[in-house]
């Protein structure tokens, strides 16, 4: 059994390096055209950080897992070919800004069309709107060749890519379950994961349902942060507090716990667009109050950024020009390298056009990475990049916490107090410190829903 994945990312690599140590048996090779990221999963440093996924690799690369560029003969010479290369929204022409961009997905199947010499299972890995399966179907169909498309969406999370692949809350296929060879193919992905999943949790449905599933669980998750987003802004005005709140309604079993966290907004490469995925086939499909329902979820998020730094700038007495501003974290979430998304990009753009003086640390982002985001120079004198927290908050005005890196929450704040300009402020994007303590020690603190305590 030959499998072959196209697109190496931030899904491909994690996911088949987990599919390889699961099935010793299994030939695995992971393509891409990028070949700057081909050498990097060759190599010493992945191209993407992800706790456990370095063993992962360690363990089975050029064993039964391999990462080439060499497209071609990888494609042609496997039985089972997933494509999970990426999505991004459409920046051009009809739908911009709001549809998914699928040309890289049309790529794939002209390609598996183009170099297959047999008949081969297909499956959409990446996040697709409803009915692609219908697309590559009928550019597969001119080849003559039999081919079967199925669909296995990806609901790992950054940050515990690891985990979440090797014990999956559930692994949905879906397929043309209608037709016997479909019924077939959707039972050989499935003695797949079999290996290691327990079988209760594999659900099949037909390939529709699970095409608009991915996009509904994503746009779900996103809703409960917006929704207690939301109501982070009344808690500010009335006393209460946002996570005081969110426990007494997350134990309600009908509601759960999870994904109730108030923050500065959620980012990644997937909420943003896959809700603006969702909004544009409603559109598409004329239904105007389903697209504005999701698309008020994006507005709330914009809102809470905006809201955030605002106070920040406030707090400082409306003034931060060339103030030196500690920025805690980079990335969308902790333990991940990936900034794509992230919240910071807008609060920092607003620090910048306040003309503050940004002092960023973050333990897995590049200077060259956070620099692209923002569009701005290395040397560009309103930032400066720090080897540590403790650097970045030497002489600062104030930190302003980001991203919720374990290391953040340990740090010596009594220390870094005394190195700070006063009053020292701490605006705890992720209300992940100790308020109380902090306190304390003489700071200033901002949380998001908790009020000022000063
Ligand atoms: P990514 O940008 O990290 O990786 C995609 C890779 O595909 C790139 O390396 C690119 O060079 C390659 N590629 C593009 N066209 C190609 C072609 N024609 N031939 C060979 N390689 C090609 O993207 P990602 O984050 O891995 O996401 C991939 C898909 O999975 C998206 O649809 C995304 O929505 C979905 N998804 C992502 C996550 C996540 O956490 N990142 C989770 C679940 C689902
Ligand atoms: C998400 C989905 O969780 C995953 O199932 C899907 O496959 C891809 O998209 P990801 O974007 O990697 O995963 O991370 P996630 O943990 O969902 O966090 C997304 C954003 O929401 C982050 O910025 C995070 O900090 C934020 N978040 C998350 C909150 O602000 N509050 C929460 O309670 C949870």
């Amino acid at each position: 059994m030959r499998i072959c994945c196209i697109g190496a990312g931030y899904v491909g690599g994690p996911t088949m390096a987990v599919m390889a140590r699961k099935c010793p048996d299994v030939r695995v090779d992971v393509v891409d055209i990028d070949a700057a990221r081909i050498a990097a999963w060759n190599g010493d440093c992945l191209p993407v950080f992800e706790p456990g996924l370095a063993e992962v690799v360690s363990e089975v690369r050029e064993k039964n897992l391999f990462f080439s560029t060499d497209v071609d003969s990888c494609v042609r010479d496997a039985d089972i070919v997933f494509i999970s290369v990426n999505t991004p929204t459409k920046t051009y022409g009809y739908g911009a800004g709001r549809a998914s961009d699928i040309s890289f997905v049309e790529s794939c199947a002209r390609k598996i069309a183009e170099v297959s010499k047999g008949g081969k299972v297909v499956v959409e890995k990446s996040t697709l709107p409803v009915r692609t399966a219908e697309v590559i179907r009928s550019i597969l169909a001119g080849s003559g060749m039999d081919f079967q498309v199925l669909s296995n969406p990806e609901f790992l999370a950054e940050g515990s890519a690891v985990r979440d692949l090797e014990n999956p809350d559930r692994v949905l296929i879906g397929g043309d379950d209608a037709s016997p060879g479909g019924r077939a193919a959707i039972d050989l992905l499935s003695s797949i994961y079999e290996r290691w999943v327990d079988p209760s949790k594999i659900i099949k449905t037909n390939l529709w349902s699970s095409e608009l599933s991915k996009l509904t669980a994503n746009a779900f998750l996103a809703q409960r942060i917006s929704s207690i987003n939301a109501i982070s802004a009344l808690c500010e005005i009335t006393g209460a507090d946002v996570d005081e709140v969110a426990r007494a309604v997350g134990s309600d079993s009908r509601i759960g716990s999870k994904f109730l966290k108030s923050s500065i907004g959620f980012g990644g490469s997937c909420f943003k667009k896959d809700l603006l995925n969702l909004v544009y086939l409603c559109e598409h499909f004329h239904l105007a109050e389903a697209a504005a329902y999701w698309r008020a979820v994006l507005d709330m998020n914009r809102y809470q950024k905006a809201r955030f730094s605002r106070k920040v700038l406030d707090s400082l007495f409306g003034n931060i020009r060339s103030k030196r501003i500690a920025i805690f974290g980079f990335s969308f979430k902790e333990n991940t390298n990936d900034t794509r998304e992230s919240p910071a990009i807008d609060v920092c753009a607003d620090f910048l056009n306040e003309h503050a003086h940004l002092a960023f640390y973050d333990p897995r982002v590049s200077p060259k990475q956070i620099c692209a985001e923002l569009g701005v120079d290395e040397n560009d004198p309103r930032v400066e990049f720090c080897p540590s927290a403790e650097e970045a908050a030497d002489g600062a005005y104030a930190i302003v916490l980001l991203t919720h890196w374990e290391e953040f929450v340990l740090l010596d704040y009594e220390k870094i107090y005394a190195t700070m300009k006063k009053p020292a402020w701490i605006f705890d994007g992720r209300n992940c410190l100790d308020h109380r303590l902090l306190l304390e020690i003489g700071y200033n603190v901002c949380g998001i829903g908790k009020g000022n305590l000063s």
